[in-house]
C-alpha cells in the first residue's frame, strides 16, 4: 500500500488506473482552514473513527486471519497526544463525532486517559466507542468517568458454540457482563453489533433479537464486508439484510420503519410493532448507504482514510512527528476528503478490495 503525503493528489493506484490530482493551490488551501470539510460531492464530514491500536484479544473470522498476524511495533502507533492534536486540528474544521476502535481499543493501556482528553476538546459533541465487549465490565467505569458517552458492543451469537465459531476465543458470558456493565453505568445508547455471514449466524437472528428487546438495548445486523483477513469473503456468503428482516417479521410480527433524523446514519432503522425494541440494518452490500458518508478515518499508525474500502492513505503521523503545522495537517486532511470517491462499490464485479483487514483500518 503506497502511502500519500499531501502533495500527492489522488492517487487510484487501481480499477480505473488513472492519476487524478485534486490539489488546491496552497494559498487557497491556507484561506480554507477552519471551513467545513465537504468532498466533491457535497457531504460535509463531521466523523471521525480513530483506530487506537491493531491489537485484538479476539480472532473474529469477518476480520482476523486465524493465524500468523503480525501485529505493528507499538511505536508505529500514534501516541495519545498526537491523536489528541489532530482531533483538535479537525474539531477546528468541523468533525463533531467521534469513535474509538481497534483492533480492540480497550486492550491498548490507559485508554480512559485518551478518552478523558478528547472529551475536552472544543467542539467534540459526542465521544463513542466500539468493543469486543470482553474486557468491558473491567473498563466501564473508568471509561464513563473519563467521558466516554456511547459504546458500541460486537455480539454476532449468544450460544458459546457460535460465540467460539464466529470469535474464535471463549468469551461469551464476559461480553454479557460488560454489555450489562455498561447498561449500569448509564451509557446511551448501547448498540449491539452482529455481523451477518451466511452459513454462519442464520441461526443467532432470533435469539440475538430477542435478547436485545429484554435487555432494552438496540441492535444492529451488519452485511458481511470484503475486510476479512484471509480473503475468505465472496459474495455469496453476505446474509443479506431483508433476509433477516424476513426471519425477525415472522417470529416477531412486522417492523415498522422508524424515523431517520440524521440520514448519515448508516443503519436502516425498524421499531417491532409491539413497542418493544427497535432494530438497524447496516446493509453496504445491498443497500449502501455511501451517498450520505460523513466520516474520516485515522488509523492507529496515523493514516488518515476517506473510506473503509479506499485504496490511499494519507500519513498524517509524518507530519505530527516531522515538526509539522497544525496548518500542515488541516490541509492533509482537506486532500483526503477532495478525493474521497462517491461510493465504495463493494457489489460491483470490479470491486477490489483493500489491501488491510478490518483490524488493520477500524471497524
Ligand atoms: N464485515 C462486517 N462487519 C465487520 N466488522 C468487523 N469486520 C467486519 C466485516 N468483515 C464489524 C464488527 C465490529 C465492528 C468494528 O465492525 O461487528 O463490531
Ligand atoms: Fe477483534 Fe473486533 Fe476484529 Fe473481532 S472484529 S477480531 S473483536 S478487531
Amino acid at each position: 500500500m503506497g502511502r500519500m503525503g499531501p502533495a500527492s493528489g489522488c492517487i487510484r493506484k487501481r480499477g480505473a488506473g488513472q492519476r487524478r490530482d485534486l490539489r488546491m493551490p496552497g494559498e487557497e488551501i491556507e484561506m480554507r482552514i477552519g471551513e467545513p470539510l465537504i468532498d466533491n460531492w457535497g457531504r460535509r464530514h463531521t466523523r471521525l473513527r480513530i483506530s487506537v491500536t491493531d491489537r485484538c484479544n479476539s480472532r473474529c473470522v469477518y476480520c482476523m486471519p486465524e493465524r500468523g498476524v503480525v501485529f505493528r511495533p507499538r511505536g508505529d502507533l500514534l501516541t495519545f497526544e498526537e491523536i489528541e492534536r489532530f482531533v483538535r486540528v479537525v474539531a477546528g474544521l468541523g468533525v463533531r463525532r467521534v469513535r474509538l476502535t481497534g483492533g480492540e481499543p480497550l486492550v491498548r493501556e490507559g485508554i480512559d486517559r485518551l478518552v478523558a482528553s478528547l472529551a475536552r476538546v472544543p467542539g467534540i459533541e459526542d465521544l463513542g466507542l466500539t468493543t469486543n465487549g470482553l474486557l468491558l465490565a473491567r473498563w466501564a467505569e473508568a471509561l464513563e468517568r473519563a467521558g466516554l458517552q456511547r459504546v458500541n458492543i460486537s455480539l454476532d451469537a449468544l450460544d458459546e458454540a457460535s460465540y467460539c465459531r464466529i470469535s474464535r476465543r471463549e468469551g461469551l458470558q464476559q461480553v454479557l457482563d460488560g454489555i450489562f456493565a455498561a447498561q449500569r453505568h448509564g451509557f446511551e445508547p448501547i448498540r449491539l453489533n452482529a455481523v451477518a455471514i451466511r452459513g454462519l449466524t442464520e441461526d443467532q437472528a432470533i435469539p440475538l433479537a430477542a435478547f436485545a428487546r429484554r435487555h432494552d438495548v438496540e441492535l444492529r445486523f451488519i452485511e458481511f464486508m470484503p475486510l476479512d483477513g484471509q480473503g475468505g469473503w465472496q459474495s455469496y456468503r453476505v446474509l443479506r439484510g431483508e433476509e433477516i428482516r424476513a426471519q425477525l417479521e415472522a417470529h416477531f410480527g412486522r417492523l415498522i420503519p422508524a424515523p431517520r433524523p440524521d440520514p448519515s446514519q448508516p443503519a436502516v432503522d425498524y421499531r417491532f410493532a409491539d413497542g418493544r425494541g427497535r432494530i438497524g440494518f447496516i446493509d453496504p452490500f445491498t443497500h449502501p448507504s455511501c451517498g450520505w458518508c460523513n466520516r474520516l478515518r485515522l488509523t492507529a499508525e496515523g493514516q488518515v482514510r476517506n473510506c473503509l474500502f479506499a485504496a490511499g492513505e494519507w500519513d498524517v503521523r509524518a507530519i505530527l512527528r516531522g515538526g509539522g503545522s497544525d496548518q500542515d495537517v488541516a490541509s492533509l486532511v482537506r486532500a483526503c476528503v477532495a478525493c474521497k470517491k462517491p461510493a465504495a462499490g463493494i457489489a460491483s464485479p470490479t470491486f477490489l478490495p483493500p489491501e488491510q483487514a478490518m483490524y488493520q483500518i477500524g471497524g
